[in-house]
């Protein structure tokens, strides 16, 4: 358990760093200039009685309780909005401001239900506190709340009510979704007594733009926005602070617990990623974790065809080591692997790797990052030497020019879209480089200066292009370059670029981008002064992937914008822990922190460490190894939190690697796509079910702490664990902390991280060792960790994926707020209420040839598959260019995309597939013959033996 400070000092603090003195009450006090005066109060022990006012909003001072008297001031100010000033005598206490603050707080109570025994936020409404704090009971006025009661209360919104009867239109909620989550969703209507919050034009929450990141609810200081779980569940007992298990923000979570049940979750104000913020999905999607549909005990069968066996966990380790065992020893210890899982915590991937190499005795794993960002760390790490992003997500607040590259942040990404929308609204100006209108090119108070709206497959052109505008019109740092960058290299990639065809004129046709909008883009971004690179998977998922890594990093060296704050290069990794998985030793060819296998010296320092000899050959990587299944050399696979038949390409290709492998294990927590491939199913743990560390996209490593005992009895770390011993592999942790002590002992860039620092700074960010013992904000300041910055030359290959007469379009995909990767967590909240499938977006000129109208079902092929969704019509796709996500199995949209990959990391290209759509008469018989063999695929549960 954790002490939480949920102490509110009324208004944010100041970043000013000279001091001022000032007397409260009598007694000195210095703050830094700028300070309120109820919050120089506060930070003096002094609780000036407050309702409007929160420290995680701009003071508004609407609701005057705060008064004070200020020597030399006339009347009485609000101490939210009055600034400190040297030699201020401020008294916060007097019969007056009493009495003042009696008179208003009788108004807002005569039109306020006082029924606090039967309200959900009895025990943390402020109101109720402070009335209490001034000794008031009820009003003596007559009720003037006739206008409030009588508007019904809505609870639309799956997870929160607005109850307008305990509104005190503080406005809170409104500055809340303004400031802080950036929605504008919500204004205060009308006047006086009859004043109300209304989301959108007086629509339902469900029904506005609302985008329930319930930053209201956070703000709201009654019962007017409470969680519903708040209401159903009662008040907890305690809190463990812990973080978030989807995307890779990693924000901070403060679970509020009640018997092992979470109430709710707060996100924490001292988190260094979220400061206070979430969204919906850390917020209140993390039902599933206690879904019903979750499997609670170990399961095997022979065949994969044969109905499910519930057994014990010692049969089900068991029958994995045998099996193991017999397949390695008739087709040697190659012919096994694992995976690691991104979703897990550092801890249990550093272990799943361990295991593979120590136990296994091969170098046969791989991690789901495989699929999204292997390129990143190839492409970073050939470039600036090291594999991971530049900054920290508060950098963003000092980049005066903000460039996102195949990314979305407010759906992929939203407590830093939100971030980055803050200091877009403060004057940063904007380069989207996106096939897509994605909502930040243009949303509440927000708009792109340059939206390239390129080709799917054409980023290395168009970089390359960005490129020669800054080379050839004198616009590159050349002093940087040359003093922080191999000068051979800085020459060799300055002539190419500087070549005509990579000119913006020159690639147009390629990129289908008008030569002055890149002109345009190249000369704000290498004007700055600071400026960002914000990039995802819409850079890594291709063919190229790695490549224009590489180009992004040779831009960013050639204007100097790295190794300082507001600049950088920064990949937004998609789920929790890619980061981790990725520095934890995952990939087939390193150790932990990027360390070749074929490294004696690295080497030498495992064996020694494992006692173990341990192979310099890299092992396998994922298409590698189904590519051996297929042939035979390749025949047991141990997969932990990985759901490859939707998540991976070619879904037909996957499905006939993991046919003929002779024994899969999967570990999850629900049995996916993939296990009706498997043939021991081991049931894993959700985040609250675990301790461990995540590290999310800016190398911050959190504390993941347990909320509620594993519920199938095990965490993923000890079923790992098991089998590493039922393999003969003697090794053995109490906890994952000794975990974590040895990847710190192993692992030069972890060598400072222990969980007592953790919790006493809250997070790490890696590198944390001697040099730099509470971590490294930002990197490459002074030198690139490669000694020289290695500008690398990236010429552009077209993908082998073509359009053609047959197939004439071409598919892109992404994600969406409300659901998540292959939707296994975010399909099993009321997540669905926003979207229950997944649908494609079409230009509407390429639906009319087509006849297709909005909301029609379509039948999507490729040369690899096809699948049915419906359409919707839109023109954030350009002509030519359609668009869907990958979040639900009935459409399975991997189902069309192809077996090309990066052609460094394997990294699928899952953003370019040529097409064709067709409006489709009978969905329903599709649909019906679809279910039909995905249910045959899916064997009966037995019974317990
Ligand atoms: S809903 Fe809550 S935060 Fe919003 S105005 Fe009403 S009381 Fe204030
Ligand atoms: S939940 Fe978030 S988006 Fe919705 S109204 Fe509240 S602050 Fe705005
Ligand atoms: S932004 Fe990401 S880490 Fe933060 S709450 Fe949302 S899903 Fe979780
Ligand atoms: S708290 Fe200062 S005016 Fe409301």
């Amino acid at each position: 358990m954790y002490a939480i400070d949920h102490r509110d000092l009324g208004t944010p603090a100041s970043t000013a760093t000279g001091k001022v003195t000032l007397e409260i009450d009598g007694h000195a006090v210095s703050v830094p200039a700028g300070t309120s005066v109820m919050r120089a109060a506060a930070l003096a022990g002094r609780q000036i009685p407050k309702l409007c006012a929160t420290d995680t909003l701009d003071a508004f001072g609407s609701c005057r309780l705060c008064l004070v008297e200020i020597e030399g001031r006339r009347g009485y100010p609000a101490s939210c909005t009055t600034a400190v000033a040297p030699g201020m005598k401020v008294r916060t206490d007097s019969p007056q401001l009493l009495k003042l603050r009696r008179g208003v707080l009788d108004l807002y109570l005569s039109d306020h239900p006082l029924a606090c025994d039967t309200c959900p936020a009895d025990g943390h409404c402020e109101l109720q506190s402070v009335a209490a704090q001034l000794g008031v009971t009820g009003s003596r006025l007559p009720s003037g709340g006739a206008t409030q009661r009588g508007v019904s209360a809505d609870a639309s919104n799956p997870y929160f009510t607005f109850d307008p009867d305990t509104c005190i239109t503080c406005s809170r909620c409104v500055r809340a979704c303004r400031d802080v989550q950036g929605t504008f969703a919500l204004t205060i209507e009308g006047r006086g007594f009859a004043s109300r919050v209304s989301a959108s034009q007086r629509e339902t929450f469900l029904g506005s733009e609302c985008v329930s990141c319930g930053a209201c609810v956070e703000a709201c200081p009654t019962a007017a926005l409470t969680e519903k779980s708040r209401i159903a569940l009662g008040a907890p007992t305690h809190v463990v602070k812990t973080t978030c298990a989807y995307c890779g923000v990693g924000c901070s979570l403060e679970a509020e617990v009640k018997d092992s049940v979470v109430v709710r979750m707060v996100p924490a104000r001292d988190g260094a990623a979220n400061h206070g913020h979430a969204c919906v999905k850390g917020r209140f999607a993390y039902g599933y974790a206690t879904h019903a549909d979750r499997v609670l005990h170990p399961m095997i069968r022979e065949r994969i065809t044969d109905p499910w066996r519930v057994v014990s966990w010692d049969e089900a380790i068991g029958r994995v080591a045998s099996e193991f065992r017999r397949i390695q020893a008739a087709h040697g210890p190659g012919a096994v692997g694992g995976i690691t899982s991104s979703r897990c915590t550092n801890e249990e991937t550093f272990l799943v790797q361990k295991f593979v190499r120590a136990a296994l005795h091969t170098n046969n794993v791989d991690t789901c990052a495989r699929v999204c960002h292997s390129p990143t760390g190839y492409g970073l790490k050939s470039t600036l030497g090291e594999s991971a992003g530049t900054q920290n997500f508060a950098s963003v607040m000092h980049a005066d020019v903000i460039v996102v590259i195949g990314a979305n942040p407010t759906d992929g990404h939203p407590v830093f879209g939100s971030q980055m929308k803050r200091r877009l609204r403060q004057g940063a100006r904007l380069i989207v480089m996106d096939p897509r209108e994605i909502d930040i090119v243009r949303s509440a108070h927000v708009a792109a200066d340059v939206h390239l709206q390129l080709r799917p497959g054409t980023n290395v052109a168009m970089i390359n292009a960005l490129a020669h505008v800054v080379v050839t019109e004198g616009l590159a740092n050349d002093r940087f370059a040359e003093e922080r960058c191999e000068v051979d290299s800085w020459r060799r990639w300055k002539a190419f670029v500087a070549e005509p065809r990579n000119s913006p004129e020159a690639t147009e046709a390629v990129t289908g981008v008008p030569a002055a909008l890149v002109r345009k883009a190249a000369r704000l971004y290498a004007a700055g002064p600071n400026s960002a690179i914000y990039y995802g998977l819409g850079v890594t998922e291709h063919s190229q992937g790695s490549t224009t890594v590489m180009a992004i990093a040779n831009l960013a060296m050639a204007t100097g914008n790295l190794g300082r704050e507001g600049v950088g290069v920064s990949p937004l990794r998609g789920q929790n822990n890619v980061q981790g998985s990725c520095d934890m030793g995952s990939f087939p060819h390193e150790f932990s922190g990027y360390r070749h296998v074929s490294d004696g010296a690295t080497r030498a320092l495992f064996e020694d460490a494992w006692r173990v000899p341990l192979s310099g050959e890299p092992g396998l990587r994922i298409p590698n190894m189904f590519e051996a299944a297929l042939d035979g050399s390749f025949r047991g696979l141990y997969i932990q939190g990985e759901d490859f038949v939707q998540s991976d390409p070619n879904t037909r290709h996957v499905v006939a690697a993991l046919s003929a492998m002779e024994c899969v294990v999967l570990q999850d927590l629900f049995l996916n796509e993939t296990s009706h491939y498997a043939h021991v199913f081991l049931p894993g743990s959700s985040f609250l079910e675990k301790d461990g560390t995540f590290t999310n996209a800016e190398r911050r490593i959190s504390r993941v702490r347990k909320v509620m005992e594993p519920l199938a009895g095990l965490a993923d770390w000890e079923i790992t664990l098991r089998l590493a011993q039922a393999l003969g592999f003697p090794v053995h942790y109490d906890h994952p902390s000794e975990i974590m002590q040895e990847i710190a002992r192993l692992t030069p860039t972890f060598r400072g991280v222990t969980y007592e620092k953790l919790d006493r700074l809250g997070s790490l960010q890696w590198p944390c060792n001697d040099a730099a013992p509470e971590g490294t904000p930002t990197m490459h300041v002074g030198a690139f960790v490669r000694g020289k910055g290695k500008f690398i030359v990236t010429e552009y290959v077209a993908t082998p994926e073509r359009t053609t007469s047959r197939f004439p379009l071409l598919l892109t995909t992404g994600r969406t707020l409300f659901q998540y990767n292959v939707g296994a967590q975010t399909r099993r909240t009321a997540n669905l209420e926003w979207q229950s499938e997944d649908r494609l977006e079409i230009h509407p000129d390429d639906a009319e040839t087509r006849g297709i109208a909005d909301g029609d079902w379509i039948g999507m092929s490729s040369r690899t598959g096809d699948t049915v969704m419906r359409a919707v019509l839109s023109t954030r796709m350009t002509p030519g260019v359609v668009y869907t996500t990958f979040h639900f199995p009935e459409s399975g949209a991997n189902v069309v995309t192809t077996e090309y990959s990066d052609w460094a990391t394997n990294c699928p290209e899952y953003k370019v597939t040529a097409v064709e759509v067709v409006r489709v008469e009978n969905a329903d018989a599709w649909r019906t013959r679809r279910r039909a063999e995905r249910t045959e695929r899916a064997a009966p549960v037995g019974r317990t033996p």
